[in-house]
């Protein structure tokens, strides 16, 4: 397996490596490597509905979501994304948020399989949380650390919230689902939630990920955000996403190392 860091300061893609041989040792290094670089992509996979559960089960056990039109029969596991209704949820998630962010718990680990891409948009934009926090001035980090935002479903998080696992501190707001900066009055929560929004996709900050049929990509949703862009209507497309959920996630044991370290 090869570990090669994107470019950018978080990201990095996995070569050699069939997710259906994975083994505990490799398993090992993908959760180590997911830990590190918040976002893995694997491209050239050939991924049943059962084999991407099981794939996504090294990184801990699975949500499962209610029975919706274009969604799997018998799989409650797997949450499809897709240009038509007929294949599963349309429209979803077309502005800066974690998955699950709505949960008292955020789900930490997305896994999306690219079962079928057409040419016709539909990529995916990443951001680094923990780079976005890090790269506030100190007086900003200072204001933003004593914030919380609420959630429509009423939920509250920490506007900086720190991994579970690594302690870093991450500027952490779901942009679609977040009602509001508490405390501050809706003037101010706006500017604010703009201001997060902005600096997400300042210069040099994002990964576009342009999906091709069996890529694989997953994701620390405490490490990184994401965002769909505009696919054609006409065109098919589906990506069957799973999630690992908070109270089952597998972290490595060991956090840090390198990406030379953990090339084998
Ligand atoms: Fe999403």
């Amino acid at each position: 397996m090869n570990i090669t860091p994107l470019p950018l300061g978080f990201g990095a893609v996995i070569e050699g490596m069939d997710l259906r041989q994975a083994g505990p040792g490799s398993a090992k290094l993908l959760r180590a490597a997911l830990l590190e670089h918040g976002m893995l992509v694997i491209r050239g996979q050939s991924l049943t509905p059962q084999e991407q559960i099981a794939a996504t089960g090294l990184f801990g056990s699975l949500e499962t979501f209610p029975t919706m039109r274009g969604q799997l029969d018998g799989l409650p596991e797997i949450f499809r994304v897709a240009s038509r209704p007929e294949d599963g949820h349309v429209e979803v998630g077309r502005y800066w948020h974690s998955d699950g962010s709505f949960r008292a718990e955020p789900t930490p680990i997305s896994f999306w399989y690219s079962v079928l891409q057409s040419d016709q948009g539909g990529d995916t934009l990443f951001t680094d949380l923990q780079q976005a926090y890090a790269e506030l001035q100190p007086e900003i980090q200072q204001e933003f650390a004593g914030l919380q935002t609420a959630h429509r479903n009423g939920v509250v998080h920490p506007l900086v919230l720190k991994h579970p696992k690594t302690g870093i501190p991450a500027l952490y707001l779901n942009l679609g689902l977040t009602g509001g900066v508490l405390g501050v009055g809706p003037e101010r929560s706006q500017a604010l939630m703009q201001a997060v929004d902005r600096h997400y996709s300042r210069p040099g900050a994002t990964y576009r990920h342009h999906w091709l049929a069996g890529d694989v990509v997953v994701a620390d949703n405490l490490h990184v955000a994401h965002k769909a862009t505009p696919i054609d209507p006409a065109a098919r497309r589906i990506l069957n996403r799973t999630t690992v959920r908070a109270d089952g996630v597998i972290w490595p044991d060991e956090a840090g190392g390198t990406a030379g370290r953990l090339a084998a």
